[in-house]
């Protein structure tokens, strides 16, 4: 039997996801949203692309939860996105009330699922679909590393003139301003950029990836990424999915790796069927803990403000 795969919310972000991983024919799709029509649309439009691409999965869509039954994993994407001037915090009370309603939901119709948390501000909707679904740790994760990780990438390899496929990056910390991406972890074919980059060259990326969510919603102006986003976000249904054991940085409520406790942040996190197989941890310098320490003061800060 195929696996199901749900996302609430078939906006730019989830309906993409829809998009990518019904063309990796990795799981019948269930789309589902508030507004009525969109996701039915946005998934038949999809279906009839199908006998093109040569795949064979069912795709979805509904405004109730009912067909979503039996998902064994659920993506959370519902919720406003960035205008310019706004930060992810500033989504903060607005989503955390539409990712309560869809976990609830979702929850009751999957009540083995994975949970995939992608509304913003991320570490903090992690929290509030944790508590809501009452899930353990191993069944919420929050999508954002692999994509910050894959945009330090993509600016590595093009300042060197490489392929992508030769470049990791190492990003951990929360999604915002306070991620804390490694340098001295990410490499080229195996070589850590600081033999291959200036220091001045290396924080100039650093500075742009860690910015990169806000310079597409200054160009889009009326909303913000979505290709990298959901992209990213079948990268980890995939690792799951495939139970793949692979190391992929997520959002994961620690409990005691890196010195933290009872918070989301991201962490290199190895995925396979039960979703968070484990955190992979790596000793860090005093001054990469310290910025991870800064990093998770924000995260806690929000989570304060949610109540
Ligand atoms: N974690 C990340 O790295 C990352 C990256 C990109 C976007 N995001 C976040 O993902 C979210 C979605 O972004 P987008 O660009 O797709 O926005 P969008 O406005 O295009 O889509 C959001 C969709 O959610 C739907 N929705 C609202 N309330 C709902 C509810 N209660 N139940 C079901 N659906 C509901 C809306 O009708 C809309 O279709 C935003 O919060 C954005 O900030 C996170």
């Amino acid at each position: 039997m195929r696996k199901k795969v749900t996302i609430v919310g078939a906006g730019n972000v989830g309906a993409t996801t829809a998009h990518w991983l019904a063309a990796k024919e990795l799981a019948d799709v269930v789309l589902v949203d508030v507004v009525e029509g969109i996701p039915q649309g946005k998934a038949l439009d999809l279906l009839q692309a199908m006998p093109v691409e040569g795949c064979d999965v069912s795709i979805t869509g509904d405004n109730d939860y009912g067909p979503t039954a039996g998902s064994d994993v659920v993506v959370i994407t519902a919720g406003f996105p960035r205008k310019p001037g706004m930060s992810r915090d500033d989504l903060l009370k607005a989503n955390a009330q539409i990712v309560q309603t869809a976990t609830e939901k979702a929850v009751q119709a999957s009540p083995q699922c994975i949970l995939i948390v992608v509304t913003n501000p991320l570490d903090a909707m992690c929290e509030v679909a944790r508590r809501t679904s009452g899930f353990p740790r191993n069944r919420v994760l929050g999508m954002a590393g692999v994509l910050d990780s894959a945009r330090f990438r993509t600016f590595i390899a093009a300042e060197l003139k490489v392929s992508v496929d030769n470049v990791h990056a190492f990003v951990l910390g929360g999604h915002g301003d306070q991620m804390v991406p490694l340098p001295r972890f990410s490499t080229v074919a195996g070589v850590p950029i600081p033999e291959l980059l200036d220091a001045a060259t290396i924080e100039r990326l650093v500075k742009r990836t860690a910015a990169g969510g806000g310079e597409i919603v200054s160009l889009l102006k009326t909303g913000s990424a979505y290709y990298a986003p959901s992209r990213a976000i079948v990268e980890m249904v995939d690792a799951i999915l495939k139970d793949k054991h692979k190391i992929l940085p997520c959002a994961a409520y620690l409990e005691g790796e890196f010195g933290m406790r009872g918070l989301f942040l991201g962490v290199p996190c190895k995925l396979g069927a039960t979703g968070l197989e484990s955190v992979f941890e790596v000793t860090l310098t005093v001054e990469e803990q310290a910025a991870l320490g800064k990093s998770a003061d924000a995260v806690r800060e929000l989570v304060a403000a949610l109540g």
